[in-house]
């Protein structure tokens, strides 16, 4: 299915070794599919990207179900895929009500999600940003207690992704408030810092970010005191900028991205938030640039294409179109639910 030999890998200076992929599809990709999938194909789902060699895998939700119906099965999804060996599978809680739920079922790794603008704050979690990091702050303080200088589950090896991520929806443009200050940005992340989460993603929850933008973003938190390291990104490709904007976000120093299988994905409650970057588009260039990331595009490329024959629809992604021949989806939506 791949082309043999390609892409050719060419290093360019300045870039990192390797990067850590992040892979969400199985949540904020099928969060937004209006058709529900099943458990069972959920559970292979994720199997499937397990042994295309993803190693964070964003599993499930553990939120109100009438908030996010096609994640209402997370209680039965996550025990089906957490003994995966050599994969970290973080979800997301937004409340110690999802904690709970979460470390129950054996969950180890989790993501509160955050807002830069209180338009989305209000449509995602109807809260203002300031109630919902007050309703954060005792879940990652929670979930550090249980799951700091914990070993790994058996078999699991111990990975470097973090134990508690804090995301950061609309860090570029908000459908409802138009431009997002960095400032503004800056202040939301430092909460989410000192509140205690590992590491960030700073979501283009609509896609509408380019390359200078994420640069002056990246150093204006960085000038805050927020490192490289502690940093991961979260693009939609919406206006098709995703990898230019991933390329920036590598050239400053960070090494942690965010993709989706086939690119899936979106946000039920943000209108004109597409697909996320594809996880095959984001490995095409990063193995053309020579940087590791440990997938066999090949295997994630089938995974796609299989999960596309459930949804009823090509995938959106080009890498995913190329390599198997699919032609693009002409009734694809211009925007969520
Ligand atoms: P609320 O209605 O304000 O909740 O929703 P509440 O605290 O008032 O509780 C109401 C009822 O919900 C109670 O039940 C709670 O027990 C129950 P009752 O007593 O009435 O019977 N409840 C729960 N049940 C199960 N699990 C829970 C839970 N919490 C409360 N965890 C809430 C507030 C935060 C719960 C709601 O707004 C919600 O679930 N929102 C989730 C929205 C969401 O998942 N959005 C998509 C993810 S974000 C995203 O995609 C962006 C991202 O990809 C980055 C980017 O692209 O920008 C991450
Ligand atoms: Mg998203």
């Amino acid at each position: 299915m791949t082309v043999q030999g390609l892409p050719m890998s060419v290093p360019s200076a300045g870039l990192p070794a390797r990067v850590r992929i992040h892979e969400v599809g199985a949540r904020d990709g099928l969060q937004n599919e209006s058709v529900t999938v099943p458990t069972e194909v959920k559970a292979e789902f994720i199997h499937r990207l397990a042994g295309a060699g993803l190693t964070t895998i964003e599993a499930t939700s553990f939120v109100h179900p009438k908030w996010v119906p096609q994640l209402a099965d997370a209680d039965q999804l996550f025990p089906l895929v957490r003994e995966l060996p050599g994969v970290n599978l973080p979800v997301l809680v937004p409340n110690v009500r999802g904690l709970d739920r979460a470390h129950a079922l054996g969950a180890r790794r989790i993501a509160v999600f955050a807002s830069a603008t209180e338009s989305f704050a209000r449509a995602n979690l109807n809260r203002s940003v300031d109630e919902s990091l007050e309703m954060f702050a005792p879940v990652v303080s929670r979930a550090k207690q249980l799951f700091d200088g914990t070993g790994s589950p058996p078999g699991v090896p111990e990975a470097p992704a973090p134990h508690v991520r804090g995301y950061l929806s609309m860090c570029f443009g908000d459908p409802w408030e138009g431009p997002v200050p960095i400032a503004q940005v800056v202040r939301v992340c430092r909460a989410l810092r000192d509140m205690g989460c590992d590491e960030l993603s700073l979501g283009d929850t609509i896609g509408v970010a380019t390359p200078g933008h994420v640069t002056a973003l990246l150093t204006a938190l960085n000038e805050a005191g927020v490192p490289d390291e502690a940093l991961g990104v979260h693009f939609h490709d919406t206006y098709g900028q995703a990898l230019a904007n991933t390329l920036a976000a590598l050239q400053h120093g960070v090494t942690t991205v965010d993709a989706s299988a086939g690119g899936l994905g979106g946000c039920p409650y943000a209108k004109s938030a597409t697909g996320n970057l594809a996880t095959e588009d984001l490995v095409w260039m990063l193995h053309g640039l020579g940087i590791e990331t440990g997938v066999d595009l090949g295997r994630l490329t089938a995974t796609s294409a299989w999960m596309a024959r459930h949804l009823g629809r090509p995938s959106p992604s080009r890498t995913v179109r190329a390599l198997t021949g699919a032609q693009p989806d002409p009734s694809a939506k211009e925007s969520s639910p």
